[in-house]
């Protein structure tokens, strides 16, 4: 038997009291791909964060190769051979292509960075890998996939021979997801071994040769692919009886169209080059979801119905009157929510506690004779904690110390609990593990059922064809199709995002 390509034995880390890993063992043998998962605060990103020094492990040892990689020392780690492609780019977006493979290591002559050596290497290196693309383009220009193909060369260029993934395809469209599980297949084919950590069952079992199921720290599970159902897998994920839950709560009934008044009107909505005649009715007590390849402009559609972005055509009427959306502060006053899709950035405070974050649009609503209520809001926190299933779930926990899909818990219970007339959600659970989707699935039905007119923008088709009443397809710009979704099948819609308008 040859040895693995990397080893990591009895590693683990705590935090204080709290046991992120237990000491865990691991092996990963070159052309492997290996899938990490578990539901959310398991410990996957500590156990990478580990790997890439990002963290020191509180104990144990990985061998790369047989040699020791030297823990805690993330420059030293990277040049040993053990990279890591991150969900959100670390490149520099106004340099090329071929700057941003070489950054660093860029071959010089005579003190000069010798540029056609430079694109020499660079082309050879794609080349070997198969991999398309323009060492000339600037990398801010690239769609997201493209940008995701430079950091893997750039990894490959500094001579990476393991590969760590966390959630890479989190903001990829559908058919970009397919591409990077192609390129994925044939660094694995060229001897890269790779860990890839993903929520979504289909890409394990379309990518993956062999996981590894973490459960509360803890490693329950280790097999290959071909030798593991779904139902076993969610099953080692969640426990046995959660599973049967979750599945219970994905299977609840769907709301006649349109069962409600209407909250919310857009007509002939547009934006100078960026999305035109935008028509649509939102009724109270329905979930609308609309659905589209990354770049149909979905994103910006919601902004300017919010207000946080421009346009320059068409009216918004929310209950019949005719508003003229100008900032997110409009939205607010007028009972509109927006959940972003950028949870870092946009939607929490990420250095204050898990209460403060989600009181922080509702303070209003404690205030009596211009005193707060601390009882109420302390009520109403745990009850949110409680019905997100937020771990660890503990008021004072600062968000950011929380794992990514508890984060997106936690964005999510701070808009419901300002309970908006019309609440809009961007991707709202990329990140977020099987069982606590049905969790936010279920907040969201019965926030529909009070009456709530919920919009959700999405690229989980899967999440698409559950949750929605109705479904809006959006091509470049436009609003191609809306019907209702009773009887609209997966490939139907993946046939209709791609089409050509
Ligand atoms: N800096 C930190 N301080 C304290 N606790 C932390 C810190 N980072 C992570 N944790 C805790 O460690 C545990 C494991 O978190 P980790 O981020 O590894 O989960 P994960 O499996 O990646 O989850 P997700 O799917 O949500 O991304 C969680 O309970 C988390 O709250
Ligand atoms: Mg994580």
């Amino acid at each position: 038997m040859t040895a693995p390509l990397l080893e990591a034995t009895g590693l683990g880390k705590s935090y204080g009291t709290l046991v992120a890993l237990k000491p865990s063992d691991l092996r990963l043998n070159r052309g492997e791909v290996r899938a990490l998962i578990g539901s959310n605060g398991a410990g996957k990103s500590t156990l990478i964060k580990c790997l890439t020094g990002a963290v020191t492990p509180s104990g144990g040892s990985v061998l790369l190769e047989g040699k020791p990689l030297p823990l805690g020392q993330p420059g030293a780690i990277i040049r040993s051979g053990v990279s890591c492609i991150y969900q959100h780019s670390n490149l520099a977006p106004m340099m090329s292509v071929m700057d941003n493979i070489s950054m660093g290591r860029q071959p010089t002559r005579f003190g000069f960075v010798d540029r056609k050596t430079q694109r020499t290497q660079v082309q050879d290196l794609l080349a070997r890998y198969g991999i398309d693309l323009d060492p000339d383009a600037l990398v801010g220009t690239l769609p997201t996939v493209k940008q995701k193909e430079v950091e893997i060369a750039k990894a490959l260029a500094q001579d990476a021979k393991v590969l760590l993934m966390d959630e890479p395809t989190g903001w990829l469209a559908v058919s970009d997801v397919r591409r990077l599980h192609e390129t994925v297949r044939l660094l694995a084919a060229k001897g890269v071994g790779i860990i890839y950590i993903s929520h979504m069952l289909d890409e394990i079992f379309a990518v993956c040769d062999s996981l590894t199921i973490l459960r509360d720290g803890e490693v329950v599970t280790e097999r290959a692919v071909d030798r593991i159902s779904r139902t076993e897998v969610v099953a080692a994920m969640v426990g046995e009886r959660l599973a049967r839950e979750s599945l219970a709560a994905a299977d609840s009934g769907r709301k006649a169209t349109g069962s409600g008044e209407v909250r919310l009107s857009v007509r002939g909505l547009g934006r100078r080059g960026v999305f035109r005649d935008i028509s649509f009715d939102l009724h109270a007590g329905e979930i609308l979801c609309i659905t589209g390849l990354i770049g149909s402009k979905r994103t910006e559609m919601i902004h300017a119905l919010f207000g946080s972005a421009p346009h320059d055509a068409g009216e918004v009427l929310l209950n019949g009157k005719r508003l003229v959306p100008r900032s997110p502060a409009w939205g607010m006053a007028n009972g509109i929510g927006l959940v972003p899709e950028d949870r870092q950035h946009e939607g929490l405070m990420l250095g204050m506690p898990i209460r403060d974050n989600l009181v922080m649009t509702t303070l209003r609503r404690f205030h009596r004779f211009g005193v707060l209520r601390p009882r109420g809001i302390d009520r109403s926190v745990s009850s949110l904690i409680a019905a997100l299933n937020v771990q660890p779930p503990r008021p004072a926990q600062l968000v950011g110390r929380l794992s990514g899909g508890n984060q997106q818990k936690v964005l999510i219970g701070k808009w419901l609990a300002r309970d908006p007339s019309v609440l809009i959600l961007d991707e709202p659970t990329v990140g977020v593990d099987v069982g606590a989707k049905a969790e936010i699935y279920a907040l969201l039905r019965a926030a529909r059922d009070r009456g709530m007119a919920v919009l959700v923008v999405s690229s989980d088709l899967e999440e698409v064809t559950t949750l929605a009443d109705r479904i809006g397809v959006m091509n470049r710009g436009r609003l191609l199709s809306l019907r209702p979704a009773a009887g609209i099948t997966r490939p139907e819609l993946v046939a209709e995002i791609g089409a050509d308008a």
